[in-house]
C-alpha cells in the first residue's frame, strides 16, 4: 500500500486546522452571536462551551484520525475492526463525508460573491443602493421569493465561481505538503495581517468604542436563559469545523509522535481569538456608522449575508475612510478566511473516494473537481440565495448535529472513550482524564441531543416556543390549534422546505449507507498499526 501523506511540520498542521475552523463564522455569525445573547456575558457560556464541549471534542476527532489513519468512512470502519462482524458504522463516516460534499457546493458560491466584492468595492459599484444592488442587480433574484424558481445561471456569479475553483483544483491536486499546507502556509499570515491591520484602523474611527462596547456590555441576567447557552454551544460546535469528518482526516496525516491535546487548545483558542478581532472590527464599524447617522446602535447591527453585502459596503459608500483600499481589504479577509475552510470542505471527499476507489490523488481531483465545480452551479442560478438558505438551515441544524450525536452515541456511550484516551495520553504533554470524558459523556452528549430534537420538532412544524408561550398565557392543550403549531423556516411555502431541505438530508442518510455497502470487500486495507 502507498504511504499516506502527511504534513510536513506541527506548524503546517495546526496553520491548516485554524484555517480551517476560522471561516465566515467568525466574522459574520460569532459578533451577532455575542452581541444578541447577552453582549459580553456570552463570552462566560461561550468560553464555558469551548472547554467542554469544543476541546474535548477536538482532542476526540484528534485522536481518531491519529490512531485510526484513513478517510472518515475508514476510520469509523476500523474502530471495530477488531471485534468481528461490527464493521458498520462506515456509514458515519460517509454522512460526515457527504455533509461536506453538500455544503462545498454553496459555501463556493458565497466565496465567489465575495470575490466579487473585492472587485465591486474598489470603486463602490453599489453606488447609493447596497441592498437592492445585491439582491436585485448582482444576484437577480426571482420576484416571487420562491425558490423552486430558478431560471438560468447567473453569469456575475458563474465567473468568479469558476476562477475560485481553478484556484481550489490546483492547490488540491499538489497534495496534503505541497497544496493544503503550502496554502494555509501563505493565507493563514496574510488574512491575520490584514485583519489586524483593518482592525487597527476602525478602531480609531469616531464611535467606533461605542459600538464595541455594545458587543461587549454584559447583561448577566440573560444567563439565566437556556437559549444563550444553546447558542453558545452551536456557535462552537459551527466554529471548529466538527463533525464534519475535517478534523478527521486532517489528524490523519499527523506522524505518529504528535502532541495531539496542546495542538487541540491552540487550535480552539487562535479560532477564539479570530472570533473576538472579528467582532471589535465589525462592532467598530457599526458603532462609527449608527454615530453617523445619528441613530443608536442596535439599528445598524446585522448579522451574516446582509452584514457582509448591504451594511458593510453602505458603510463604505456613506462613511468609511479610504473606501477603496478598506473595503478590498475588507473582502480579501472574507476570501481568505474562507477559502482555506472550503479547501478543508474538498479535503475528506477527494480523501473517501480515493481510498474507497483505490485511484490515485491526481486522478480523484480531476474527476471529483468538475463534479463540484457543476454541482454548484444549483446555486449559481437566479435563486441560488434562497435554495441556498434552504440547505444551510437543514445541514448545519440538523445533519450536522445528528453527525455529532452519533459520534458521540458510538465513542461514548457503545465503545469507550478509554480507547482514545490511551492513545492520546502517551504522546501528549498535558493529560486527558475525568473532565474530558465528563465533558463529552455527558454535558455535550445530552445538549447535543436536546438542541437536535429541538430542532427538528421545529422543522418539522411544531413550534415548541409557540406552543409554550401559548400554554404558559393560560390556553389548554385542547385550544391549540393546527395552526398556532406551525412555524415553518423563513416563510418558505413547505412543498420548497420538503424538496429543498428534507430530500437532501434524507438522501444524504440513505446514499451514506449504500456507500458502506458498495465495494464492501476491498475496502480500506487496515493498517498494520491499528489492527
Ligand atoms: N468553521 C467555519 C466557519 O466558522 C465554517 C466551516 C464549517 C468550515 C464547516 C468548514 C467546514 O465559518
Amino acid at each position: 500500500m502507498a504511504k499516506r501523506e502527511e504534513w510536513g511540520s506541527r506548524f503546517g498542521f495546526i496553520l491548516a486546522a485554524v484555517g480551517s475552523a476560522v471561516g465566515l463564522g467568525n466574522v459574520w455569525r460569532f459578533p451577532y452571536q455575542a452581541y444578541d445573547n447577552g453582549g459580553g456575558a456570552f463570552l462566560v457560556p461561550y468560553f464555558i462551551a469551548l472547554l467542554t464541549a469544543g476541546i474535548p471534542l477536538l482532542i476526540l476527532e484528534f485522536g481518531l484520525g491519529h490512531k485510526y489513519k484513513g478517510c472518515p468512512p475508514a476510520i469509523f470502519r476500523r474502530l471495530t475492526a477488531h471485534i468481528p462482524h461490527t464493521e458498520k458504522w462506515e456509514w458515519l463516516g460517509w454522512f460526515q463525508t457527504l455533509i461536506c460534499f453538500c455544503i462545498t457546493l454553496y459555501y463556493a458560491v458565497i466565496l465567489g460573491w465575495t470575490l466579487s466584492y473585492i472587485y465591486f468595492s474598489f470603486n463602490q459599484s453599489w453606488g447609493s443602493d447596497p441592498k437592492s444592488f445585491f439582491f436585485s442587480q448582482y444576484l437577480v433574484m426571482p420576484e416571487s421569493g420562491n425558490p423552486l424558481d430558478i431560471e438560468f445561471v447567473n453569469m456575475q456569479v458563474f465567473v468568479p465561481l469558476v476562477l475560485l475553483w481553478g484556484g481550489a483544483w490546483f492547490i488540491m491536486v499538489r497534495g496534503v505538503q505541497r497544496g493544503l499546507e503550502l496554502a494555509s502556509k501563505i493565507f493563514m499570515p496574510l488574512l491575520t495581517l490584514l485583519l489586524l491591520v483593518i482592525t487597527i484602523r476602525c478602531v480609531f474611527l469616531d464611535g467606533a468604542l461605542q459600538g464595541v462596547d455594545w458587543l461587549f456590555k454584559p447583561d448577566f441576567s440573560r444567563l439565566r436563559e437556556p437559549r444563550i447557552w444553546t447558542a453558545a454551544y452551536g456557535q462552537i460546535f459551527y466554529s471548529l469545523s466538527i463533525g464534519f469528518g475535517i478534523m478527521l482526516t486532517y489528524s490523519s496525516y499527523l506522524p505518529k509522535k504528535s502532541d495531539l491535546v496542546n495542538n487541540a487548545f491552540i487550535t480552539g483558542l487562535l479560532n477564539s481569538g479570530f472570533s473576538l478581532v472579528s467582532g471589535i472590527l465589525i462592532f467598530s464599524i457599526l458603532g462609527n456608522m449608527a454615530l453617523q447617522e445619528g441613530v443608536p446602535v442596535p439599528e445598524v447591527v446585522s448579522s451574516g449575508i446582509g452584514l457582509a453585502f448591504i451594511t458593510i459596503p453602505q458603510a463604505l459608500s456613506l462613511h468609511l475612510p479610504w473606501p477603496g483600499i478598506l473595503g478590498p481589504v475588507f473582502f480579501a479577509c472574507l476570501f481568505l478566511a474562507g477559502f482555506l475552510s472550503l479547501l478543508s470542505l474538498v479535503e475528506p471527499v477527494l480523501s473517501s473516494v480515493i481510498e474507497k476507489m483505490h485511484w490515485t490523488r491526481r486522478k480523484t481531483t480531476h474527476i471529483m473537481m468538475p463534479v463540484f465545480m457543476l454541482g454548484s452551479l444549483l446555486f449559481a442560478t437566479n435563486a441560488g440565495l434562497l435554495v441556498l438558505d434552504i440547505f444551510d438551515h437543514f445541514l448545519n441544524n440538523i445533519g450536522l448535529l445528528a453527525s455529532m450525536f452519533f459520534e458521540l452515541l458510538i465513542m461514548c456511550w457503545f465503545f469507550k472513550t478509554d480507547w482514545i484516551r490511551d492513545s492520546v495520553n502517551p504522546i501528549s504533554e498535558m493529560r486527558v482524564g475525568l473532565w474530558w470524558a465528563i465533558s463529552l459523556k455527558y454535558i455535550t452528549f445530552i445538549l447535543l441531543f436536546s438542541m437536535l430534537l429541538n430542532n427538528i420538532v421545529v422543522d418539522l412544524g411544531l413550534g415548541m416556543e409557540t406552543v409554550l408561550q401559548r400554554l404558559q398565557s393560560g390556553a389548554g392543550f385542547e385550544e391549540l390549534t393546527v395552526l398556532d403549531l406551525r412555524s415553518t423556516y423563513g416563510g418558505y411555502s413547505t412543498t420548497a422546505l420538503f424538496i429543498l431541505g428534507w430530500v437532501p438530508l434524507m438522501a444524504i442518510g440513505l446514499a451514506a449507507f449504500l456507500l458502506q455497502h458498495l465495494r464492501r470487500d476491498e475496502l480500506f486495507k487496515i493498517h498494520e498499526d491499528t489492527k
